[in-house]
C-alpha cells in the first residue's frame, strides 16, 4: 500500500484514498478517476450529465441488450437504473469489455464493418460522468426513447429486409441441467438453382440464446458435402459477403446442422435454430468464390494445458492463388485468453492484421474487414495464427485451474482454430483490387 506517499491537499487526499481503494478492488492500476472531480467548483453546472451526454451513448451502445427482457443482466434505460451500476459501468467500458466486441484498438486493421466498439471519446464521457458523481442533469435534455426491433427478429433485417430463405433445425428438447449435447438434423433449403449469398445470420430462439453454444451449418448435395454455410457461436450476429464475391448456395441442397447445446438452467422444449439467408438476384455472378473455412492452430498436433499452466500455440497457412481475407473470427473456450492473426510476407516482412487480447468465450464476432483494407496475400505469403491459453487462477473465466485441459468438443475442453472467409482471386483480380484501392485513395484526398 502506498497511501502514505500521496502528496496532496487534504480534500484531494480523501478522494485519492477512495480512488485507490477502488483501484485495489479492481485489481489493477488505472488513473485515479476521482481526482478529476477536484476541478469544478460546487455551484458550477456539471460538465457531463446523464440526460445530455450519457443517455445517448447508452442508447446507441448498450440498451439493445440492457432493457427488460433482453439478454443483459440488468436494464440501463433510466437514470435510476444506470446510477446503481455507475462504478461497474465505468470499469467495464474502460476495460473495453462492454459493449461485447473484443478487438484491440491499438494494433492492426481498425476499419471494420459492423463494429460495436465505442469511440475513445464516448468511453471518456462515461468515465468522467461517473467520476463526477453521476449527475442527472436537466430532465429536458433526455433524448426520446428508441423504437427497438423485436428481439425475435433477425438483426440484419434492419439492413437487408427479411431473409430470402429461412432454414429451421428440427425441434429439439434441452433439459435445464445435464451434459453437453449435439444435434445434427438435415433440412432441405428449397433453393433450386445455384445462387450467390449476400448475408447470413444464424439465430437461436429467444429462450435458447444462453443454451445454443454454437450452431454450424454446411451444404450437402446428393449426400456429398458442398461447402460451409455458416458458423455461429454465442453472441454472434452474422456474416456479410463483400460485393463482387460469391459464397455459393448450391441448387437442390440440404443444410446439415451441427448444433451444440449446453444445458444452462433453462428448460427448452421443441427448440429450433434458424438460419436466415439473403441472396443476390439470380442474375448476379460474383467474379470470385468466397469460402468460409476453419483454420487450425495447435501446430498440427493436439495439446494439453497443465493445471495452473499456460500455453501458446500457432498455425501457419498458405494459399494456392492470391487471396483476400474478408473476415476473421477466433474460436476457443474458457482458457483461451488471446488470439492474433499476422501475415508473414514471402520477403520476410511481418504484419499484424488483428489482435484480440481480452478474449471472452461468451462472445463471438466475425471481424469483417472494410473493403479498402481487407488483407491481400500473394502466393507464398503466410498467415500466422497465434493463440494464448491461461489455465491459472489469473484467468477470470477459468472454471477450474486444477484440471488438465485438452482439445475437445465439450465446453470444459479447449479448441484452437479461427474461422476465416477468403476470396480466392487470380493475378488479374489482385491487380484490379489494388488499382481500385489506389484510385479511391486519390479521390478521397482533399482537392483530389
Ligand atoms: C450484445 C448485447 C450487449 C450489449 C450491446 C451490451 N451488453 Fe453489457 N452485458 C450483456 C450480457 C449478456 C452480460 C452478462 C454476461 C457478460 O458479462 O458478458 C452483460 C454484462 C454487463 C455488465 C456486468 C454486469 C455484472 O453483473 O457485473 C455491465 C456493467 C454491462 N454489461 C454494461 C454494459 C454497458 C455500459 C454497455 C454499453 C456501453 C453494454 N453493457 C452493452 C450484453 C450486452
Amino acid at each position: 500500500m502506498k497511501v502514505s506517499t500521496h502528496r496532496a491537499g487534504s480534500r484531494i487526499v480523501a478522494t485519492s484514498v477512495l480512488a485507490l481503494l477502488v483501484t485495489l478492488a479492481n485489481g489493477h492500476e488505472r488513473p485515479l478517476a476521482a481526482q478529476q472531480t477536484a476541478g469544478p467548483s460546487a455551484d458550477a453546472a456539471p460538465a457531463v450529465t446523464f440526460t445530455r451526454d450519457v443517455a445517448p451513448i447508452l442508447q446507441e451502445n448498450c440498451q439493445v441488450c440492457h432493457q427488460p427482457g433482453a439478454i443483459g443482466p440488468m436494464s440501463l434505460m433510466t437514470y435510476d437504473d444506470v446510477r446503481r451500476y455507475a462504478r461497474r459501468i465505468s470499469r467495464i467500458v474502460e476495460a473495453r469489455d462492454m459493449p461485447p466486441y473484443q478487438y484491440d484498438a491499438d494494433v492492426g486493421i481498425q476499419k471494420l464493418k459492423e463494429d460495436w466498439r465505442m469511440s475513445d471519446e464516448q468511453i471518456q464521457t462515461i468515465i468522467q460522468w461517473v467520476a463526477a458523481g453521476s449527475p442527472e442533469g436537466d430532465p429536458a435534455d433526455m433524448p426520446p426513447p428508441i423504437d427497438w426491433p423485436d428481439p425475435a427478429e433477425f438483426r440484419l433485417a434492419e439492413r437487408f429486409g427479411p431473409p430470402d430463405v429461412i432454414i429451421r433445425s428440427d425441434p429439439y428438447d434441452v433439459p435445464a441441467i445435464g451434459q453437453d449435447r449435439w444435434w445434427r438434423p438435415v433440412v432441405p433449403t428449397g433453393i433450386t438453382g445455384d445462387r450467390c449469398i449476400m448475408a447470413i445470420e444464424t439465430k437461436p430462439s429467444v429462450e435458447g440464446r444462453a443454451v445454443a453454444h454454437h450452431a454450424n451449418s454446411s451444404f450437402r448435395v446428393d449426400g456429398e458435402s458442398a461447402g460451409r454455410l455458416s458458423e455461429y457461436a454465442l453472441g454472434k450476429v452474422g456474416e456479410i459477403v463483400p460485393e463482387g464475391a460469391c459464397r455459393k448456395a448450391p441448387a437442390n441442397s440440404e443444410v446439415v446442422f451441427d448444433i451444440h447445446y449446453w444445458p444452462n438452467g433453462v428448460d427448452l422444449v421443441d427448440d429450433q435454430v434458424e438460419v436466415g439467408i439473403w441472396l443476390h438476384p439470380e442474375e448476379y455472378e460474383g467474379t470470385y468464390d468466397q469460402t468460409l473455412t476453419l483454420y487450425f492452430l495447435q501446430g498440427g498436433r493436439g495439446y494439453d494445458i497443465p493445471p495452473h499452466g499456460t500455453l501458446m500455440t500457432q498455425g501457419f497457412h498458405t494459399f494456392d492463388t492470391p487471396v483476400r481475407i474478408d473476415s476473421w473470427q477466433p474460436h476457443g473456450h474458457t482458457r483461451l485468453v488471446a488470439m492474433s492473426v499476422e501475415i508473414l510476407r514471402k520477403n520476410g516482412r511481418k504484419e499484424m492484421v488483428s489482435m484480440v487480447s481480452n478474449w471472452s468465450a461468451l462472445w463471438h464476432h466475425s471481424h469483417l474487414y472494410d473493403d479498402d483494407v481487407a488483407p491481400l496475400l500473394e502466393v507464398g505469403d503466410q498467415l500466422i495464427l497465434t493463440g494464448w491459453y491461461d489455465n491459472t487462477e489469473n484467468n477470470r473465466y477459468n472454471p477450474d485451474p486444477d484440471q488438465w485441459v485438452g482439445i475437445g468438443d465439450r465446453t470444459a475442453d479447449e479448441m484452437s482454430h479461427a474461422w476465416i472467409a477468403v476470396t480466392h482471386l487470380d493475378e488479374q483480380g489482385m491487380e484490379r483490387i489494388k488499382a481500385e484501392r489506389a484510385a479511391r485513395l486519390v479521390s478521397e484526398r482533399p482537392g483530389g
